[in-house]
């Protein structure tokens, strides 16, 4: 099919240069409108810079995020390092690459990566990141990739603030966005269970789910939340990161529960939704239906390997149930199959409590 496109014959003129190309490439789709999808330029993004070129100049942030934000100025934002883009000597796949999978296999969620701004800590992970074709910021972090890898040390507490000062940065500039861990698996467009009342300032996902939406007995976890950018929210940022000094020894995670535990959201008259784990759902507590479930993270696993070993088992569980929904609709919309959904136990987590040293969580 390709033969009949005029822009792969185009590109093969190496001598050209991108700009030349690119402009070439608007004049003919423009002569040649009814080509269609069929002739889309080969690589994911209209950014064409070779995965191994230096990252562009630190003001490229707004840049990078009107390039990841649709009308609604709203990005998923997820931040890398090298340990989550390096791979281990029995692994396939790096954290990076199972979490871009399952917005492919996921139902309604290959559109989502257009939105997905992938932040690079190190240089491994933005080379990482640029060879996936995705859309690559690069955050420089002081001193960095010393031992980020692993879980409290220093570096690494280092990084967990900066990205918080990062975020908030992203909400100063007017951006709503979605934050995800990279071990986070998107198996269904979230944004449908999320609230699209305005006057809910955060939605974030809880280890455990009370029952209760609005509760803050709920014990929240910020590996993945929807924050909308205003007033409050970015009070809530300075607040937060204005604990850096005041918090040796913590996660930002723990400062953040503490932060709420001192009334913090009700002093900013901040609305926050607290997240159903049926619908995002992690180790700590699977969902319970295979039919609502959008995400799954591996939170209460403690190793990257572990990690990567068992959210590959939950991709595998959740490609089965895609295909026995497939028979099922085959077989004339037959339910009541449900129950025979469930997820494999998360044995490499469970055997990584017992055996390995502490590591990035
Ligand atoms: C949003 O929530 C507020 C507060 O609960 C409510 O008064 C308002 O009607 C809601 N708006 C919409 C559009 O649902
Ligand atoms: C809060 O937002 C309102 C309008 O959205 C704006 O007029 C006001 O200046 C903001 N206040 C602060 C402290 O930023
Ligand atoms: C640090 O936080 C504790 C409470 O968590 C507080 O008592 C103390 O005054 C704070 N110190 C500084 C320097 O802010
Ligand atoms: C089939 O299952 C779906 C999802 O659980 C449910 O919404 C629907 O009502 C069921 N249909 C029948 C005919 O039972």
């Amino acid at each position: 099919m390709m033969d009949h496109c005029p822009k792969s014959s185009l590109a093969n003129i190496s001598v050209l240069s991108l700009v030349v190309v690119g402009i070439l490439y608007l004049y003919v789709s423009s002569n040649y409108p009814s080509l269609g999808y069929g002739c889309a330029i080969p690589v994911a993004n209209s950014d064409v810079r070779p995965y191994d070129a230096p990252p562009p100049p630190a003001d490229e942030l707004g840049r990078a995020l009107q390039m990841a934000a649709k009308a609604d100025r709203t990005v998923i934002l997820t931040v890398v390092n090298e340990a989550y883009t390096e791979q281990d000597v029995n692994s396939d796949k790096t954290m990076l690459d199972l979490f871009v999978d399952s917005f492919w296999l996921g139902d309604g969620t290959r559109h989502l990566l257009d939105r997905l701004l992938v932040v690079a800590v190190d240089r491994t992970a933005y080379r990482r990141c640029r060879f996936r074709r995705l859309n690559c910021y690069r955050l420089e972090t002081e001193g960095e990739g010393r031992d980020e890898k692993l879980y409290m040390s220093e570096g690494f507490v280092r990084m967990m603030w900066r990205r918080t000062q990062f975020l908030g940065e992203v909400l100063r500039k007017g951006y709503n966005f979605i934050f995800t861990d990279t071990d986070v698996m998107w198996l269904r467009n979230p944004f449908p269970w999320l609230s699209n009342n305005v006057t809910v300032d955060l939605q974030i996902s809880t280890d455990k789910f009370n029952g209760d939406p609005w509760s803050e007995r709920n014990p929240i976890n910020t590996g993945f939340y929807f924050v909308r950018s205003n007033n409050r929210t970015t009070s809530l940022f300075d607040a937060w990161y204005g604990r850096k000094a005041n918090s040796t020894g913590k996660k930002e995670q723990d400062v953040l529960i503490d932060l709420m535990h001192e009334g913090l959201f009700q002093r900013l008259g901040l609305r926050v939704r607290f997240l159903d784990t049926d619908y995002f759902s992690g180790f700590c507590r699977d969902s319970k239906d295979f039919d609502r479930v959008a995400t799954v993270h591996s939170n209460c696993c403690r190793s990257i390997k572990a990690k990567v070993f068992d959210l590959s088992v939950v991709l595998r569980d959740w490609k089965r149930y895609k295909w026995r929904r497939g028979q099922r609709k085959v077989a004339g919309g037959r339910n009541g199959t449900g129950s025979y959904n469930r997820w494999t136990p998360h044995v490499g987590c469970w055997r990584a409590w017992r055996t390995t040293p502490q590591q990035k969580q």
